[in-house]
């Protein structure tokens, strides 16, 4: 198929220059919206960076477990002498939380947003933010799935307007997957590319299609997981071990799930199923049912597996206990 527009970034000018480096340096105050999985994570790599970083969610009580969260994975790089206790304290006094959005972003160079996966909810603040934040301001999704160029279509800047797709968990996951949006500006492309090798990440560009290109892979991987744990050809245990040590995965495809969020595994599906208009990307029953019923995975205790605070055992959960393959 034709792109419509090539990727803008020139990758072979992308190393770090010191006009480069002094550029970024401008870039001195990040908002972060949502402070959940992932809004702690890119709020820990930019801290550590030494930008200014306003935290801010809707829901308080989120973002102080974000800070104890983002302290404790501190501590386990302190350990592994890959961060000083200094460094540490620098970095945490480096962010500052905010439930008001109008504050949080007053001053912002650029603002990634990581609130829940959710098209209405995702339109809803970028309206917000270009109406709250500086015209300088660049504006970017950390979404997994959710068009880059509807967003943008949104707002009266989408040149402004980009995909800064970390993985999870952002500290430890060197790759930022870049989407370009149809209008977005090549030099914003351009400056989100040079901020990720700032962060010490790997970016890749890509173009906006539905999932892009990690979730248009990886999603189906998954719901084919669900399915065939659906119709019975294999338990939990048996699928995700014929995938980590048939194919040498790190992780099977179902701790993979229940580790992303089986509410975001579904809300990607359903984008990829409504963009594509091809039954090939329907979600699974069972994921739809696990979804409704708020067995979301690691976040809500219980998915595929069964977790408990304090304990690092893979522990099936009870519902499938029974389908696993017994000699
Ligand atoms: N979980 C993953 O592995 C993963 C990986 C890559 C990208 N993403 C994407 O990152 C985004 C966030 O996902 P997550 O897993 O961190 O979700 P999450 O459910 O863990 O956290 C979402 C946070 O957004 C907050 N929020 C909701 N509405 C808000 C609003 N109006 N203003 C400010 N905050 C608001 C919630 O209170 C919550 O704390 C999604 O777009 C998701 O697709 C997730």
């Amino acid at each position: 198929m034709l792109q419509e527009k090539q990727s803008p970034v020139k990758l072979e000018h992308a190393g770090l220059d010191e006009n480069t480096r002094n550029m970024l340096q401008q870039l001195k105050i990040v908002t972060v919206i949502g402070s959940g999985t992932m809004g702690n994570g890119i709020c820990h790599v930019f801290a550590q960076s030494g930008f200014n970083v306003h935290m801010m969610d809707i829901n308080q009580a989120a973002m102080d477990k974000a800070l104890v969260t983002i302290g404790k994975n501190m501590d386990r790089q302190v350990a592994k002498n890959t961060l000083t206790e200094a460094d540490k304290t620098a970095a945490l006094a480096n962010i500052s939380t905010y439930t008001d959005m109008a504050e949080a972003v007053k001053d912002a160079d650029i603002i990634i947003e990581a609130a829940t996966e959710n098209i209405d909810l995702k339109i809803k603040i970028f309206q917000e933010l270009d109406k709250l934040a500086p015209e300088r301001a660049i504006l970017a999704t950390n979404t997994s799935s959710i068009s880059i160029t509807r967003i943008g279509s949104y707002t009266k800047r989408p040149g402004k307007v980009v995909g800064m797709h970390f993985m999870n968990p952002v500290p430890v996951m060197k790759l930022v997957e870049i989407i370009n949006g149809y209008a977005t500006d090549a030099q914003v492309t351009q400056t989100v590319y040079d901020l990720s090798k700032y962060l010490g990440k790997v970016p890749c560009v890509v173009n906006d299609y539905p999932g892009f290109i990690s979730n248009r892979i990886l999603m189906p991987l998954i719901n084919e997981a669900i399915l065939s744990l659906q119709e019975g050809v294999a338990g939990v245990e048996e699928i995700d071990t014929i995938m980590k040590l048939g194919m040498a995965h790190p992780m099977g495809p179902l701790q993979l799930a229940d580790f992303i969020g089986l509410d975001t595994c579904y809300s990607i599906m359903n984008v990829l199923h409504m963009g594509f208009g091809n039954q090939k990307y329907a979600p699974a029953t069972l994921l739809a049912n696990m979804v409704q019923a708020g067995f979301l995975g690691v976040k809500s205790g219980e998915g595929f597996y069964k977790y408990t605070p304090g304990s690092k055992d893979l522990v099936v959960s009870e519902r499938f206990k029974s389908k696993q393959w017994k000699m």
